[in-house]
């Protein structure tokens, strides 16, 4: 059967429009990037390389043609400088905005950095995107949105109190947007993203997510910590799932799914004990000992939330979001990326 993302893949690749994705050099920026240079596209990237690299651009490089690189405009700015995102947003039809400072644990050491990258560089994109005249700008917004609220699946339309001040600041860019979309008219589309994982997510830091983090830790013979009782879950979404939302929003014709905000998950709810397991028995196919590691528990995590599972019935219903990844086949496509690059 043809879904919708497949007829909309099969139309761009007959029509040419301009892209800009901020955050182009980090995790989800750089999916985005290799997705539409694939489909013939046009994009401008802008990024400070704050928490990306160039080697995430490079990696896009070596897995497109050199015709499709070419249609490669990268900007290195700063989406604090409402001049660097007005000259990105020139000509553009599309803005996929990426660009932030991620982590809840950072945006505790430092709320003031994590303020000033997601709400101040939010405004900027916004007013850079409503003067350029852009189609459509669709943006990360967070499940810690949901913060407190106890309702599992997570419903976009009930959110609880912010537990961190990175939640606090992607709830601020869901205003914004709201406030842009009956004051300016302006066009935007808000995705929660749920967890996302997959290829050019950062194992290295303080900061890293779960997921790299444990292939590095397995990976190189470090020990895998859990935080809390391993009890917690998540609502994990490989990265070619979130493409496919952020397409299908950027395009999206009926009135109806403007100025919304959507899930953006696969739908299941999948325990760290459990996560774990998945994990090492992938990396135990490149190197048996792997398999005999146990994790070691430590305390919760401040600002963490216990469980999160997403309803996507609005995503399926008002886009024609068809998730196609589970957590096991995300795993089972990345795990050869995080071996070749670690091991
Ligand atoms: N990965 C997830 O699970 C997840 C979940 C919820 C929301 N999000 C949101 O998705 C977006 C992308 O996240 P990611 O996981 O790819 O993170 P990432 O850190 O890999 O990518 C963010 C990119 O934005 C760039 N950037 C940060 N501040 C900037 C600034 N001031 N100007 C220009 N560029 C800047 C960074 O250098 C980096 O390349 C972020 O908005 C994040 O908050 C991610």
């Amino acid at each position: 059967m043809t879904t919708r993302y497949d007829a909309l893949r099969r139309r761009l690749l007959t029509e040419k429009h301009t892209w800009l994705v901020t955050g182009v050099a980090g995790f989800i920026g750089s999916h985005l990037l290799e997705n539409l240079l694939r489909l013939d596209q046009r994009v401008v990237g802008l990024d400070n390389f704050s928490t990306g690299y160039r080697h995430n651009l490079d990696e896009v490089q070596s897995l497109v043609t050199a015709d499709q690189w070419r249609r490669f405009t990268f900007i290195e700015g700063d989406i604090r400088d409402l001049d660097d995102c007005r000259r990105a947003c020139r000509d553009v039809d599309y803005v996929l905005h990426e660009a932030a400072l991620g982590s809840v644990p950072r945006s505790i050491e430092d709320p003031c950095l994590t303020n000033a990258n997601n709400i101040s560089g939010f405004l900027n994109m916004l007013v850079a995107a409503r003067d350029a005249g852009v189609r459509r700008l669709v943006y990360a917004a967070s499940s810690s949105t949901y913060g407190d609220h106890p309702d599992l699946p997570k419903r976009e339309d009930r959110i609880g109190r912010p537990l961190s001040p990175y939640a606090v600041t992607k709830l601020v860019n869901e205003l914004y947007a709201d406030v842009f979309a009956r004051t300016y008219d302006f066009k935007a589309i808000g995705l929660r993203y749920f967890n996302i994982f997959g290829q050019r997510q950062d194992p290295d830091g303080a900061y890293a997510a779960v997921i790299p983090k444990w292939f590095a830790a397995l990976i190189q013979g470090e020990t895998v910590y859990i935080n809390g009782d391993g009890e917690t879950s998540r609502d994990f979404c490989f990265v070619d799932n979130c493409v496919q939302a952020n397409l299908l929003a950027a395009v999206a014709k009926d009135e109806a799914t403007l100025n919304q905000v959507y899930n953006v998950a696969f739908g299941a709810r999948t325990s760290l004990n459990e996560l774990f397991a998945l994990i090492r028995d992938r990396v135990a196919g490149f190197d048996a000992k792997a398999g005999e590691v146990q994790p070691q528990y430590r305390d919760f995590r401040r600002g963490d939330v216990r469980h999160s599972l997403a309803a996507i019935t609005r995503a399926q219903d008002l886009l024609g979001y068809e998730p196609q990844f589970s957590v096991q086949a995300g795993l089972d496509r990345i795990a050869g990326w995080y071996w070749n690059k670690l091991g």
